[in-house]
Order: structure tokens, then sequence, then C-alpha cells
């Protein structure tokens, strides 16, 4: 019979690749909340209208790559797309502004988009997110960005590069639509069908096209921050001279929009090494409008998200590094040994010792050839003429040595000698 294979798009996280995650998602624990945030977790489902209100009915997210389904209650339920949107709706059904708008949270797990599967690009990835509300400052932009950056280093990646550019607010937006629309009409028959579309219902999001013609076309549009407010202005002037005195290089990207409507002022992305552009490890913005357009309070907001299968895929670490091995392999010879390994092997194990036993009764020698294959740290060498003298062998696998150890004092010993080695052995 044919075995079923996951669905397109969609991928395991082996058990040899899983050391890495856990390194990644408990230094950025670490990290996020030496900078003040908080976990938060929230569901995976939602209800569709929160990201078509969030995100903008227009975007290719909302429009082309949603997981959309009519629930059996009759109701429309997607995929979470992103968790900026999620992480609002939590904020605001549980009133957490009442007591302090100001509010840092972090969040990671799991985002769906039918996207076309290739290199970095999944249906199913995973994001690390953080999310700052209630701050306006545009010093809080410099720090966000700070701490992004700093995560990044802190687990292994160099080579960053970091692209910023203002995107205005509701102020300065619509003069600089009504510059794009009438740069972009009478270019409509170079332009690819979808931005023909966006020219008539979201013109910003032509700056989203992947496809070269447009690109070429692009290239030639208005700025946005040619026509931003002097507010605008003056706070994005802040936010650079913020990353300057911090020592944090970055390139202004003028044609950078993002892939979401709600973002206003700040953008960012970075990218790192051979992803290249397409393929940004992380992506963020302000959103000051966001809160209040999910029917919140007027609360500002800025937040960004950290790709992990990208990130993995840049970390100049191996699989082998993060391998774990047991400490202990009891090789048990005859009925009796057998018997008393087992109530060893899971004594040790409740006592952290990581403990592997072989139940097949097979040689010594295929017993051992199983320790090496498990690269376990130890071996003990229990057979029932060992216990009948009131012994066993403690193998060293690395060195090389042998020790005898008394059956009454065995597993203090080993408990002993667990402690001591497990700093060298325990990742
Ligand atoms: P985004 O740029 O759509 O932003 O996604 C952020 C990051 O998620 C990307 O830079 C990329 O590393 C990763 N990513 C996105 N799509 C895929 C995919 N199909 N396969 C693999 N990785 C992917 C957001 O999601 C915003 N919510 C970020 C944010 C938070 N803005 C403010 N707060």
């Amino acid at each position: 019979m044919e075995i079923i294979t996951a669905v397109k798009g969609f991928k395991d996280i082996l058990p040899q690749e899983a050391g890495k995650w856990r390194y990644i998602e408990e230094t950025a624990r670490k990290i996020f909340t030496e900078f003040g945030f908080r976990e938060i977790r929230i569901p995976i489902l939602e209800k569709t209208e929160l990201f078509k209100r969030g995100i903008g009915e227009t975007t290719d997210i909302v429009e082309k790559e949603m997981y959309t389904f009519l629930d059996r209650g009759g109701e429309y339920l997607t995929l979470r797309p992103e968790a900026t949107a999620s992480v609002i709706r939590a904020y605001l059904e549980h009133s957490l502004y009442a007591a302090d708008p100001v509010a840092r949270l972090f969040t990671i797990g799991p985002m769906f988009r039918r996207e076309r599967p290739q290199k970095g690009r999944y249906r199913q990835f995973h994001q690390i997110n953080a999310e700052l509300l209630g701050l306006d400052d545009p010093r809080i932009d410099a720090e966000i960005i700070i701490m992004l950056i700093h995560f990044l280093k802190s687990v292994g990646l160099s080579d960053l590069s970091l692209e910023i550019n203002s995107l205005g607010c509701t102020e300065c937006r619509p003069p600089f639509k009504e510059s794009l629309i009438g740069f972009l009409q009478g270019k409509e028959e170079g332009l690819c069908g979808d931005c023909r579309r966006r020219l008539i219902t979201n013109p910003l999001r032509v700056f989203d096209c992947k496809v070269e013609q447009c690109g070429e076309i692009i290239a030639q549009a208005p700025r946005l921050l040619d026509f931003i407010c002097s507010t605008c202005r003056d706070h994005f002037e802040v936010v650079r001279e913020s990353l300057k005195t911090f020592g944090l290089s970055f390139d202004l990207n003028t044609r950078m929009v993002r892939g979401l409507d709600y973002y206003t002022k700040t953008a960012f992305e970075v990218t790192a090494g051979s992803l290249g552009a397409q393929n940004a490890i992380a992506g963020g913005g302000r959103y000051d409008r966001l809160v209040k357009d999910l029917g919140g309070p007027d609360i500002a907001g800025i937040g960004f998200a950290i790709g992990l299968e990208r990130l993995i895929s840049m970390l100049p670490v191996k699989d082998e590094d993060f391998v774990v091995v047991p400490h202990l392999f009891i090789a048990a010879l005859g009925g009796q040994a057998q018997e008393r390994a087992f109530a060893l092997c899971n004594r040790l194990r409740m006592m952290g010792v990581q403990t592997e036993m072989d139940y097949t009764g097979k040689s010594l020698k295929s017993q051992m050839k199983r320790a090496d294959k498990l690269k376990s740290r130890y071996t003990l060498i229990m057979g029932d003429r060992e216990l009948t003298e009131g012994r066993a062998e403690l193998r060293d696998m690395v060195r090389g040595t042998q020790e005898t150890l008394g059956l009454d004092t065995l597993e203090e010993v080993i408990i002993d000698t667990f402690r001591i080695i497990s700093k060298l052995v325990d990742r």
C-alpha cells in the first residue's frame, strides 16, 4: 500500500533538526524577555474577517493565499497567515490596554499561506513575532530594530542587511497615491494583469509585484518618501538618527512597501547573505491605525516577524551540534541482569540520567555496537556472572577506560559521574 505523504508545502521538522529549532526559540525567549517582552500564545484559527480587515482585502495574502473554509457552523474561518492581527485581537478582546496601553508581546508558531512552494517559501512556515503597542516615539522604532538585529546576531547570523523606509500616514498617502496613479496611467499595456487590477483597487501594491516587466516600470515611479508629511519626516529622521547613534548601519529602500496594508511610517526588512532580497529573514514596521481599524482605541503599534525556516537555513551550525546522545547505555546479559537493568534504567532516568538499554538479550558485542551507534557517553556492562560477584563494569566510551563498580553503590556512583560530566555532554 502506498504511504500517505504530507501536504505540498508543509514540512516535517525531524528529531535531528529539532535541536536547532529549540535553540533558536529559547534564545528568542531569553533576549525578548531582556527587552521587556512577554509571551502570548494565540489560536491558529481565526475568523476570516480579522485578516480581511487587518491585513487588507486587496493584498496578495488575503486575495490569493489564505487557507479559508466554511466551518460546519456556517462561519468563515482562516488558518492565520500572520500573527499581528491575532495579537491585536487578543489585546483588544482581553482589554489588555485598560490596565496599561503599553504592551510588549511576542509569540512563536506556525503561519499558513498558500504560496507557490520553493526554497525558503512554504505553505506552513514558522515565525517569531514581536509586537509593541502603546508607544509612538520614533526611538521605539529604533529599539525594536535593535532588538531584532541583536537577536539575529546572537544566534550566529552575520552578513545581515537592514533596509528601512517610511510609508507615511493617512495624511501623506493620498497625494502619493494620486501621483502614482497618474504615473501608471497610460502604461497599463506594460503592466501584468494583477498590476492593472491593483491600479484600481490598491495602487501601492504594485510595488509588491515580482513580474520583471512591471519592475522596470515601477523603478521609474514616484517615491513615497518624497511625499511624506512633516510629522512623518521628523519621525523617520529620529529613527535614522537613533539607529546611527547606536552604530547600526542600514540602507534606505524607497521601493519597499511590505505586503500588508496596515503599515504606517517606519517599515523595515532584514536580509541575509545568499538568501537575497526576495527572501527576507524578517520584516516589520509601524502600524499606528491597526488597533483602531480592528475596533479598538487609538493606540499605536510596531512589530516584526522573523521567518524561522529562512533563519535556520542560514545558521552556521550543523544538526549534529544539537544531537542528544544518551549518557548511559546498559548492556545487560542474562535474565537476572536484564531484570535488574530494567529497574535501574528507569530509576536513573528519573534522576536525570539519560539512560538506554537493550531488551533483545543479544551478545555483549552486539549490545556494545548499539551503544556505539547511539553515541552513548558511558556503557554499564552487567551480566548474570558479574551480578553474582556483586559488581558491574562502567565503560567510558570516549576514553576507552573501564572501572569496576560495586552493586551496592552503583546507582550513586553513576549519578555522581553523570553530574560531573553532564556539563560536557548535555546540550
Ligand atoms: P511578512 O513580511 O509577511 O510580515 O513575514 C515576515 C517573515 O516571515 C518574512 O520575512 C519571511 O522570513 C517569513 N515568511 C513569510 N512568508 C513565508 C513563506 N511562505 N515561507 C517561509 N517564510 C515566510 C508579517 O508577517 C508581519 N506580520 C510582520 C509584522 C509584525 N509586522 C508588524 N508586526
